[in-house]
């Protein structure tokens, strides 16, 4: 079991969990990505797994192996983790969104490879909006009491921005981070604040992804036991 887990207090949940980060193909060559590697992701679903959940892990683009016992579904694009999380979610006691969704997609996928001219302009790339996922499965909730997890990268007014970000997108907790230049992405450790849409405030020391996994999960099981 997870460190300083003595039940396992997940035991007949069903948890789904994104992670990774959505590419968006402008053609068959290149994408819009990002830098998410997927490990608190993945270290959500190694410590759910480890206290008892049934864990459906979406990914995309992670690249990592599957972790043991989690049901593992690869998606690419914010489109179709959306299809995906909505699929899972439909009988899931709890939902968190890991996953680095991208904002917007290009607004036409070229089905040859853009090539340049000499000569000519640069190209603008038109892009539009994908959709928020997170807000959209908080807004749903299909299951009575199902709980709704975000997690918010921010670079500055942290906590400022993180308050306003949970209340946005109607979700129970939101697990933020703030991001610089070695902080979080790529690395093995992560350090947050967990807000609670009760107000709740769960300061996570700087220290391993499973820990702040596991912070996460102890507030959660707290949560469904209220219910
Ligand atoms: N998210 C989502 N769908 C999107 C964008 C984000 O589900 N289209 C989720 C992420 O998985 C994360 C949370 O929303 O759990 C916060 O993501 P973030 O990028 O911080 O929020 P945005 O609303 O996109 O705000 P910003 O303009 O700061 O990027
Ligand atoms: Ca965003």
């Amino acid at each position: 079991l997870a460190r300083g887990v003595t039940e396992p207090d997940l035991a007949g949940r069903h948890v789904v969990i994104s992670a990774g980060g959505t590419r968006e193909p402008l053609d068959p060559v290149r994408y819009l990505g990002n830098r998410s590697s997927g490990k608190q992701g993945y270290a959500l679903a190694r410590t759910a797994v480890a206290r008892g959940a049934r864990v459906t892990l979406i990914e995309a683009n992670t690249g990592l192996p599957d972790p043991a016992g989690a049901d593992v579904v690869r998606v690419g694009t914010a489109v179709q983790l959306r299809e995906a999380v909505l699929k899972a979610a439909a009988d899931a006691d709890v939902v968190v969104m890991a996953a680095a969704v991208a904002d917007f997609r290009p607004a036409a996928y070229a089905p040859g490879k853009i090539k340049k001219k000499d000569g000519e302009e640069a190209p603008a790339v038109p892009l539009v909006r994908n959709p928020d996922i997170l807000a959209e499965v908080a807004a749903e909730r299909a299951r009575p009491g199902q709980l709704v997890v975000g997690f918010a990268a921010e670079t500055d007014n942290v906590l400022a921005n993180g308050r306003a970000k949970l209340r946005r997108k109607g979700c129970d907790l939101l697990v933020v981070n703030e991001v610089g230049e070695r902080k979080t992405f790529g690395s093995e450790e992560n350090e947050a604040v967990v807000l609670g849409a009760d107000g709740t405030e769960t300061p996570v020391p700087y220290g391993p992804k499973e820990a702040l996994a596991d912070t996460v999960w102890d507030l959660v099981s707290g949560r469904l036991r209220e219910m």
